[in-house]
């Protein structure tokens, strides 16, 4: 039997996993602990098929706080920080890869590796007290678990820059306006409006929703005819599935479709 989690909490309903990062009196500061628990528990939620989607949240008034400071500043004075950010990157990008959707619900503080892991996710919804900031700059640092990649892909690099070089956090609506959070959600509606959206997701074939993801987060590297052939490529692999005949059967046969990920 595997670990217990220690700062991770996990409920599973009507085949929608949610994750709760459970650190609250540090603002669910990730450190080295927190992030391999993140990698374990989307490792197994990854492979379980009983798992659709997934939601992300925190505990108490943060999503998250960013990496947990002190252990930066020791980790720096190994001159270790190309590992840590090695280390937290690669997790994110499984997380962003695992191919199931996964919603970031941003219930208060997403600031530096909390703002970087809801880039990761795949749609964030915003409550009002979300504040989302790229920090690190005030700290003589810079984004280290992807902030300067994802964010300058999502909302533009000016935009991005400035959250990047001022380190000043944004409320819930302007990350809307800029395209970092998808919409504002009042705070005790988060849960829910992150769960309808999972659920109208778990609805689809699987192995769409998961070529559908990779088509756009790995296209989105790529130049444009590149990443047209990527989404060809995809399309053919979706074309090949026994969902994609049950769910085209079932539109023309006016029924809803059962898929079975296959
Ligand atoms: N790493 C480690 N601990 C953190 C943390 C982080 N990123 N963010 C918050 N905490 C801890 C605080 O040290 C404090 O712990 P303590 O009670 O043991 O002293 C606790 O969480 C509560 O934070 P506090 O600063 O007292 O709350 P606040 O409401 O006054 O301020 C923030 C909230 C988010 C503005 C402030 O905590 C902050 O700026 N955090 C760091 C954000 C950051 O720079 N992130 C990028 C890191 S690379």
């Amino acid at each position: 039997m595997s670990a217990p989690y220690e700062f991770l909490l996990l409920d599973c309903t009507d085949r929608i996993a949610t994750v709760t990062i459970n650190r609250p009196d540090k603002l669910n500061a990730l450190n080295a602990r927190v992030i391999g628990e993140l990698d374990r528990m989307f490792t197994a939620l990854g492979a379980d098929p009983e798992v659709a989607a997934i939601i992300l949240t925190g505990a108490g008034r943060a999503f998250v706080a960013g990496a947990d400071i002190a252990e930066i500043a020791t980790a720096a004075q190994g001159s270790g920080l190309e590992e840590v950010s090695a280390f937290g990157t690669g997790v994110f990008t499984r997380i962003e890869r695992l191919g199931k959707p996964v919603i970031a619900a941003v219930n208060g503080f997403a600031l530096g590796g909390g703002c970087e892991l809801a880039l990761a996710c795949h749609l964030r919804l915003a409550s009002t007290h979300a504040k989302f900031g790229l920090p690190e700059t005030k700290l003589g640092l810079i984004p280290g678990y992807g902030g300067t990649q994802r964010l300058p892909r999502l909302v533009g690099q000016g935009r991005a820059l400035e959250m990047i070089l001022t380190g000043e956090m944004v409320d819930a609506d302007a990350a809307v306006a800029m395209g970092l959070a998808n919409r504002v959600v009042a705070p005790d509606a988060l849960l829910d409006a992150a769960r309808s959206v999972a659920l109208s997701a778990s609805k689809n074939g699987p192995l769409a929703l998961a070529h559908a993801i990779t088509a756009v987060t790995a296209g989105a590297g790529l130049p444009l005819d590149a990443a047209l052939a990527l989404e060809a490529k995809h399309f053919g692999a979706v074309g090949r599935t026994a969902d994609m005949r049950e769910g085209t059967s079932a539109f023309l046969e006016k029924r809803a479709a059962n898929f079975r990920g296959a």
